[in-house]
């Protein structure tokens, strides 16, 4: 039988079971970092470019093939499942996502709506025409959570403070809830299209809770995500909880019903195993602007971050959050080879 996605080191070191390297996949690994990737975008809007399966699996393949990574990630974004139910809303080049009527009332609330497989075919062929290509490298499936999207809905698009999005969770909690409770059955459906159409591990993206206070998590967010996280819970497969500054929050995102908890870099591994109880397995936290520092600064870097993963039940190196658009892509495939190196078994 030929090796499968399920023998392969990150699904082992994401179900905490020894692998023979600790694997390494980069957030944002795809995308404009890579010249091959603006070739192939020049000319098609984002979100068209999410929703042709050719351009899709080229984009996911390139930085497999070009930096020999463990695991390639969908190419797509967390507003695409918004926009295939209807909402009206743009990806704006250097801004991000932005919403035409942001979502302020419960009247607003009509422009949602459950997301099903038949929302998004385009998605499962993408999956289906990937995981063929790919053989025995694992994809990951994400979405983002549902109190990123709430961001991003209630704001209008990308914010510094979430302003508007806290005064509705604290002004009006039953909408909130409401409009939580139907981002994460939106959020829940992605994953599951993803995963049931081949994807062997999935990334819940809550990119922004980090702005959140423990107890505002617990109150406003926790059963939300878990339920997200919940959609794909009966198929067996690792689920890695990911967010910027949440090192408060590291124990409550794993509980929500992950296998994994990704570390951003202003926490260290080891404090981060400490504070998971050496249940979870860990992914990160390589800071992505010590791609710019001399090779020898990154190079001691990356080596204590290989070492301190030696102590959690699993570990998958990763950065802190995405590649930055400027990095030098030789760096990234000099990093995967040195993860390689230093961590085989
Ligand atoms: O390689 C990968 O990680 C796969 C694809 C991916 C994209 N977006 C492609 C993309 C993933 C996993 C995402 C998730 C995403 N999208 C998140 C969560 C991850 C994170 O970074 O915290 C968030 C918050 C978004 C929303 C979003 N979409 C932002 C903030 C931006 C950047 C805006 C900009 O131009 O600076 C986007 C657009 C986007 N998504 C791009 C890519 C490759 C850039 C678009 C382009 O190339 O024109």
């Amino acid at each position: 039988m030929s090796p499968s996605p399920r023998d392969s080191a990150l699904v082992h070191a994401a179900r905490r079971e020894p692998a023979a390297h600790t694997p390494v996949w980069f957030m944002r690994q795809a995308g404009r970092s890579l010249p091959e990737y603006r070739a192939l975008r020049a000319g098609t809007q984002m979100l068209q470019a999410c929703r042709r399966p050719d351009l899709v699996t080229e984009i996911t393949l390139q930085p497999v093939r070009r930096h020999g990574v463990d695991a390639a990630i969908f190419f797509s974004d967390i507003v695409v499942p918004l926009h295939a139910i209807g909402v009206d809303l743009d990806i704006v080049p250097g801004v991000g996502p932005v919403i035409a009527r942001p979502i302020r009332s419960r009247a607003d609330l009509s422009q949602l709506r459950d997301l099903t497989a038949a929302d998004v075919p385009d998605i499962t062929e993408s999956v289906r025409l990937l995981t063929a290509e790919l053989g025995a490298t694992p994809l990951i499936g994400f979405a983002g959570a549902p109190f990123t999207l709430a961001s991003y809905l209630v704001e209008g698009g990308p914010s510094k403070n979430h302003e508007h999005t806290k005064a509705l969770m604290h002004g009006d909690p039953a909408l909130w809830h409401d409009l939580c409770a139907q981002l994460a059955q939106i959020s829940g459906a992605f994953l599951r299209v993803q995963a049931q159409a081949g994807a062997s591990v999935v990334q819940l993206f809550d990119s922004w809770v980090g702005h959140l206070s423990r107890a505002d998590y617990t109150t406003y967010v926790a059963e939300h995500s878990a339920r997200a996280l919940g959609a794909v819970a009966d198929l067996d497969i690792p689920r890695i909880h990911f967010g910027v500054g949440t090192g408060e929050l590291l124990p409550l995102m794993g509980a929500a019903g992950a296998e994994v908890v990704g570390v951003d870099y202003r926490v260290s591994l080891t404090d981060a195993v400490a504070r998971l109880g050496g249940e979870y397995a860990v992914q990160g936290n390589l800071d992505p602007a010590l791609l710019f520092a001399p090779w020898e600064a990154l190079e001691r870097r990356v080596r204590e971050i290989v070492a301190e993963g030696q102590a959690a039940p699993g570990h998958i190196f990763n950065l802190g959050h995405g590649v930055l658009p400027d990095t030098d892509p030789d760096v990234l495939t000099r990093v995967v080879d040195l993860v390689h190196e230093i961590s085989a078994r």
